[in-house]
């Protein structure tokens, strides 16, 4: 199969269309067999429940080409569970996860020539994505749903790659207790534009949220956990039932524990105690593992010690460790790695 002629090593993270996606329609109470399809456009009715109160959820993955040329994707089974959960929270059917899993491999297969070269610092990100599809005017869920699943080569989801970036404290929530925080639900992003937009316009790469309870502790960004690395080297996550629980970052911890024995530590953590911390990165299926120089709270700067020019050393080795297995370069723990080619 002959790869697409792209300039891998400069495409940003935006859109670009591939020949295939995967559909299936959930009508009359059962998803039908499933198939690809060549248009990538979507035509529904005006009262569509995806379109008046916003019933739609989603997934984010990628695929990767090993050094030994094969096209893999990672923990996939983990992002067909967390659907399930986004979609009960939000009364939608589930889309079996068997199913889910057997979607993500065909679409990429289909579109393996968008699949980018080991080494170019690019990858094949994977949406799945679910929405009420028949008219619903009361407020209630839909009956008719669309389960599909599109590709799009990226590269750095930050402008600068592997450059730390500088946040800021963000003075919106992004999750309320008892809210959708902990799910992959359209709805959760769409409040979140103001908030972003507002952080770029003031100068900032990401906002900081707190927790909405209390506003002490450190949540998440927009789209993507946190991790600290304390000055003794462990390794520390905030606990939250309103964040989303990140595949990337439980990969991380697994990782930073059995495969460099560093402590780890899934707490609250507090902002205030940020400032003692020696680096800073964000986690996700689109960060990879960012790395942040600086936190900005109301003019009150917090610098890493890690600075602005380089990822921290710890960061560095959780994020070659990650990518290494992700890539093919380390061996995987059983079962995180699924070969489509
Ligand atoms: N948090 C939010 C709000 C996200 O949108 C994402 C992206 O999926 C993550 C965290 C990271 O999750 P994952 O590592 O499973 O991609
Ligand atoms: C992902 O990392 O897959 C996400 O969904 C985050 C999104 C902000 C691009």
């Amino acid at each position: 199969m002959e790869k697409k002629k792209i300039d891998w090593e400069n495409i940003g993270f935006s859109y670009m269309q591939t020949d295939k996606r995967y559909v299936s329609d959930f009508k009359d109470g059962k998803w039908d067999d499933g198939t690809l399809v060549d248009d990538a456009n979507i035509t529904m009715n005006e009262c569509a429940g995806v379109l008046q109160y916003a019933q739609t959820v989603f997934e984010g993955m990628k695929a990767y080409t090993t050094e030994d040329g094969r096209i893999v994707t990672f923990r996939p089974d983990l992002n067909a569970a967390r659907m399930v959960e986004s979609a009960k929270r939000l009364e939608m059917p589930v889309f079996p996860e068997d199913r889910f899993i057997d979607a993500v491999v065909r679409t990429v297969k289909a579109n393996a020539a968008y699949v980018p070269p080991y080494g170019s610092g690019a990858t094949l990100y994977i949406r799945p994505y679910m929405f009420g599809v028949n008219p619903v005017i009361g407020v209630k869920p839909a009956d008719e749903y669309q389960f599909r699943v599109f590709t799009t080569p990226v590269g750095p989801y930050f402008k600068g790659g592997a450059k730390p970036i500088t946040i800021c404290v963000s003075d919106f929530d992004r999750a309320a207790p008892r809210g959708t925080g902990h799910i992959k639900a359209g709805l959760n992003y769409a409040m979140s534009l103001h908030a972003i937009m507002t952080a770029h316009r003031n100068g900032f790469d990401e906002n900081m949220y707190l927790d909405s309870a209390t506003r002490t502790k450190v949540e998440e960004t927009g789209g993507a956990n946190f991790i600290f690395i304390a000055k003794d080297n462990k390794v520390v996550t905030p606990h939250s039932g309103t964040i989303l629980p990140s595949i990337t970052r439980r990969s991380i911890m697994y990782v930073a524990e059995h495969y460099l024995g560093l402590e780890v530590e899934e707490r609250d953590v507090y902002f205030d105690e940020v400032k003692d911390f020696a680096e800073c990165g964000l986690c996700g299926t689109a960060a990879v593992i960012s790395p942040v120089g600086k936190v900005v709270d109301h003019g009150k700067e917090i610098c890493f010690p890690s600075g602005m020019e380089k990822m921290g050393p710890v960061t560095q080795k959780l994020y070659d460790t990650l990518t290494g297995i992700q890539m093919g370069q380390i061996e995987a723990p059983e079962g995180w790695i699924k070969v489509i080619e």
